[in-house]
């Protein structure tokens, strides 16, 4: 299992990281059996497993059971666990719920944005920390790019050399321009993971229910569905409802 510094590591020697959610056992073992290197159990799972709209609507009882669930099925990988909305509201809070995480097999947690005194306390009581900047879904006022106009984009960068300095090992870049992702990505020691970051970040993060297409909806201009899942299911069903008849 790839910790922390190993994923550092990769950066220094110009490799890429791959990353994708999973939510659940079964498809914790196809990712890990893709050889994926890290595995992020995200708060989307509110809308890709639980059909909510908002990431908004899972706290950290939901995200215990996936996070566990997941570091069961692919116990030799990587899996960092999403800290849900109000998980993080402040250092003590942060740590507790992210050693929750670690008990469960997680390697390492996630948080949106820089909350106050939140990734120093974390950091200093050793929980390895994945940052998040750019679009922030929690709380988001929309879905459009962020860092489009000059002092959106100096802020997302002051915040990613601000977080870098702290010691998160890698943070994920979401639907910002490429020239700005490219920009933080050599301007930090941190690993970069985009998400419509551009092609230029040190790694790449996707939904998987939006790159295996298991579902029937449109996917963000930034996703690519690499398998039509939804389709094959379908069809599987369809034929065992004949084999009935
Ligand atoms: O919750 C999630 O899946 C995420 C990714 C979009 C990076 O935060």
């Amino acid at each position: 299992m790839l910790s922390a510094s190993d994923i550092k590591l990769k950066k220094n020697k110009g490799e890429k990281v791959s990353m994708i959610t999973a939510y659940d056992f079964a498809f914790a073992q196809i990712a890990e059996a893709a050889g994926v290197d890290q595995i992020l159990v995200g708060d989307s799972l509110a809308n890709t497993m639980l059909g909510y709209k908002s990431t908004r609507e899972v706290g950290m009882n939901e995200m215990l059971i996936f996070v566990g669930a997941v570091c069961r099925g692919a116990a030799n990988t990587h899996v960092v666990a999403d800290m849900p909305f109000g998980s993080d509201a402040n250092p003590q809070l942060a740590l507790d719920n992210a050693r929750r995480f670690l008990d469960v097999g997680a390697s390492s947690v996630k948080l949106e944005g820089v909350p106050e005194g939140v990734i120093e306390n974390l950091l200093a009581h050793d929980v390895p920390v994945c940052g998040h900047l750019g679009l922030l879904p929690q709380t988001a006022a929309n879905f459009k790019q962020k860092g489009q106009s000059e002092e959106e984009a100096a802020k997302i960068m002051a915040d990613a050399r601000y977080i870098d300095s702290l010691g998160c090992f890698e943070f994920v870049l979401e639907h910002i321009p490429e020239a700005l992702g490219t920009q933080i990505t050599q301007a930090v020691d941190a690993v970069t993971i985009g998400i419509g970051g551009g092609r230029f970040t040190d790694g790449q993060v996707l939904v998987m229910h939006d790159a295996l297409g298991m579902h029937n909806r449109k996917i963000p201009p930034f996703a690519t569905k690499f398998a039509d899942m939804y389709s094959v299911g379908v069809e599987g069903i369809r034929k065992y409802i004949e084999s009935i008849k």
